[in-house]
């Protein structure tokens, strides 16, 4: 029989483990580019790790969970209540703020995410960075444009919350015109 811990999460992995278990089973059978779901939310973790390297966050080990439960409220049937049973209130209440809104504009939803604060902000930022690669082939001009445009607007809200994540979003902003929008 194997054991289970006998103290809670400690460490940083320890953290990082239990949330991506549990996004992992959350997020089953969905897909990220034709590969499993975590794999998007793994990669805008360790976006978040890199970058607290450059500049530390305030609390490491709730920005690396809020970045790989990011997207349990908003594309599973998880509930928030569900996830207080799991994890610590800052953590579902960082969740909750990147969950995009029925008919919430979008200033006001990226609005709402600076007043959580500067992790949850570049978190945000971190998801946008992973997201600004090669468009889906189904994808116009118009919503290329559009998905540029929102980039813009996510980096003028949310870019003073840290500065290393920040330069990086705006790095990747100018090579998605470069290689995906001039002609
Ligand atoms: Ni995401």
């Amino acid at each position: 029989m194997i054991k289970r811990a006998a103290a809670p999460p400690n460490e940083l992995q320890d953290f990082y483990n239990n949330a991506l278990f549990y996004a992992a089973q959350a997020h089953n059978g969905q897909l990220y580019a034709g590969l499993p779901y975590v794999i998007h939310v793994c990669m805008v973790a360790d976006e978040v790790l890199a970058a607290d390297r450059k500049r530390p966050f305030q609390n490491i080990k709730d920005a690396v969970s809020i970045a790989l439960l990011h997207d349990v409220l908003e594309d599973t049937p998880v509930t928030k209540e569900e996830m207080l049973r799991r994890f610590e209130p800052a953590v579902v209440f960082g969740v909750d703020l990147l969950t995009k809104k029925e008919g919430l504009p979008l200033p006001d939803y990226l609005n709402g995410i600076k007043s959580g604060g500067s992790d949850i902000s570049a978190v945000k930022m971190c998801d946008r960075i992973i997201n600004l690669q090669k468009p889906p082939a189904h994808w116009g001009a118009d919503k290329i444009e559009e998905y540029y445009d929102e980039s813009v607007l996510i980096l003028e809200i949310l870019g003073e919350s840290h500065d290393y994540v920040s330069k990086r979003l705006d790095m990747k902003i100018d090579l998605y015109e470069e290689m995906f929008m001039k002609k």
